[in-house]
């Protein structure tokens, strides 16, 4: 065997986000579990960085039915129907797993679990710990994953699945020092999170880098609506280092208003209903638009309003914000904050079943890894639900799977030692190519598109994905791993793109003329894999 070990177990999690850790806890069940992370579990991806919420119908005054709506709705209607009635039906019931595992969310003074409002949302139903509720998740999710017998590989980096024909048989990962490593399995699990990293302004984290999109893409399974890229509203603008850090909506929803530099309340000029809790969409593009007409900050954004709140409110609903802006000089009890939009979410991903079973024979797929729970658009509060809702799912159907023979071709590790062996002669700077992408898709894929920038940012995504990268020591071998995965997400995002000629949800082509609204769409999903590309004609509603 090429590899430098071999290691065997029932279900194999590659992430240690909320979805992967919950898969975890729940194949753990039925045997031998692996977790794997690039980073620290719990410490790295997007859910510990998650601030506002977790959205659960939990009173009589609401119901899953609204819930379903308002998801559809938000996400134009793109959605995959039978994973929100999932997603809303079994929110409560995982929010409840997290109470009873320890989980401090904040509480009304009549002891029910609180919730707020947020964008496109008819009801507050958006359970928070103040604004750190992705950190009180996933202490909480780590403490029980401690206590069951998973056995976690932590700063290993995944560099591909491992296949036995047609069906994938666990995965190829590189340890801290640059050993590679072959995990067989019964069933894997991916896990990965997002890839926004592919944009030069982005909420994620850095290991938000699209990793699952492309070992998925690269073993052979089906992507779904990649082109949906969601721009949060608000992140800083200011000082550089921060520019995409979330400005959590939990401030709209405590209610901060949106300002221009004529201190006009603009949403009132793009969604006079529900102002600044329209869907994040709409609010994108209405700072977009005020910025590039010339009503912006000084520092490029435009300005969020919460010094009419009481102090209190601010003090103990937006802790995090408070704190971070204080780091930035900026008192926000006192002066207004510059936001902009940021590139936050991928709403596309595996094709995956009820089971999230994806395309491919022993892989499943949950979290934001992902496709079709949110369509179009996702409703803020949604992404931490859908984590502990297909999280638990995965490592449900993945841990029932039956035990089997699992027979490695040596060819695919080989073709592994190559690619490893390319990179110790390579001679282009990793963080070189990575600025270059990131800046060519802020340019191109944008939140307003046309063929010829989309045209422009997959030629540069593929210029990149041809250079010969360089690995100066065995520890960089993943890093070019990784590079190579974010022009491969890059170039799945604008392909997606330009097979959507129409604009719907977050996915904007100014150089289409249209005249159906999101309802009346004749299209369905833009699906990619390597046997073709292609999207889905669907009835047109009436
Ligand atoms: O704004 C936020 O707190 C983000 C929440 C989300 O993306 O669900």
């Amino acid at each position: 065997m090429l590899a430098d070990e071999v290691v065997d177990c029932h279900v194999l999690v590659i992430g240690s986000g909320g979805a992967g850790v919950r898969a975890a806890i729940e194949a753990s069940l039925y045997g031998d579990t692996l977790l794997i992370s690039k980073t620290m579990v719990g410490k790295g991806g997007c859910t510990t960085m998650a601030e506002g919420g977790f959205n659960a119908v939990l009173r009589e005054t609401d119901s899953c039915g609204i819930h379903f709506e308002d998801t559809m709705k938000g996400g134009a209607f793109l959605n995959d129907q039978e994973l929100v009635n999932i997603l809303v039906k079994e929110a409560p019931l995982r929010m409840g797993d997290l109470v009873k595992w320890g989980a401090v969310f904040d509480f009304t003074d009549s002891d029910e679990v609180a919730q707020r409002p947020f964008g496109g949302q008819r009801f507050p139903r958006t359970c928070y710990a103040g604004d750190r509720t992705g950190h009180e998740m996933m202490t909480t999710l780590v403490e029980r994953l401690d206590s069951t017998n998973v056995t976690t590989l932590q700063e290993y980096t995944v560099i591909d699945l491992l296949k036995d024909d047609n069906r994938v048989i666990g995965a190829m990962a590189l340890s801290e020092k640059g050993d590679l490593i072959l995990l067989k399995a019964d069933s894997t699990i991916l896990a990965t999170g997002g890839g926004t990293r592919v944009y030069d302004i982005s909420t994620n984290s850095s290991s938000g880098t699209g990793d699952g999109f492309a070992i998925g893409y690269r073993a052979g399974a089906e992507l779904i609506d990649m082109e949906m890229v969601q721009f949060h509203p608000t992140g800083a603008v200011f000082p550089y280092d921060a520019r995409g850090r979330l400005v959590t909506e939990a401030v709209r929803g405590e209610g901060g208003v949106l300002l221009n530099n004529k201190g006009e309340r603009f949403m009132k000029n793009y969604d006079p209903q529900r102002m600044e809790l329209s869907t994040r969409d709409v609010v994108s593009r209405a700072i977009a638009t005020e910025i590039q007409n010339g009503r912006g900050s000084p520092n490029g954004g435009v300005y969020l309003d919460v010094t009419h709140l009481p102090r209190e409110q601010i003090e103990t609903r937006l802790p995090v914000m408070l704190e971070q802006f204080l780091r930035f000089g900026v008192d926000i009890r006192v002066t207004p904050m510059e936001v902009a939009p940021t590139a936050h979410h991928i709403m596309g991903g595996l094709r995956i079943t009820t089971e999230c079973r994806t395309t491919l024979p022993g892989l499943f797929a949950c979290g934001e890894v992902s496709g079709g729970v949110h369509g179009a658009n996702r409703l803020g509060g949604n992404a931490l639900a859908e984590t502990q809702v297909f999280g638990r799912r995965a490592g449900d159907a993945a841990g029932k799977a039956e035990t089997r023979q699992k027979n490695v071709d040596e060819a695919q590790v080989k073709r592994q030692q190559d690619r490893l062996d390319r990179f110790t002669r390579g001679t282009k700077s990793p963080s070189r190519v990575r600025m270059m992408l990131q800046q060519a898709m802020w340019d191109g894929a944008n939140i307003f598109r046309t063929a010829t920038g989309l045209r422009q940012a997959l030629a540069a995504a593929g210029v990149l994905a041809d250079k010969p990268l360089r690995a100066q020591t065995p520890r960089n071998l993943a890093e070019c791993c990784i590079i190579e995965n974010m022009c491969l997400t890059a170039s799945l995002i604008c392909r997606c793109a330009l097979l959507r000629e129409e604009s719907r949800g977050a996915h904007v082509r100014t150089d289409i003329k249209q005249s159906h609204d999101a309802g009346h769409s004749p299209y369905g999903h833009t699906f990619i894999s390597k046997k073709g590309q292609g999207i889905e004609r669907r009835g047109v509603p009436e």
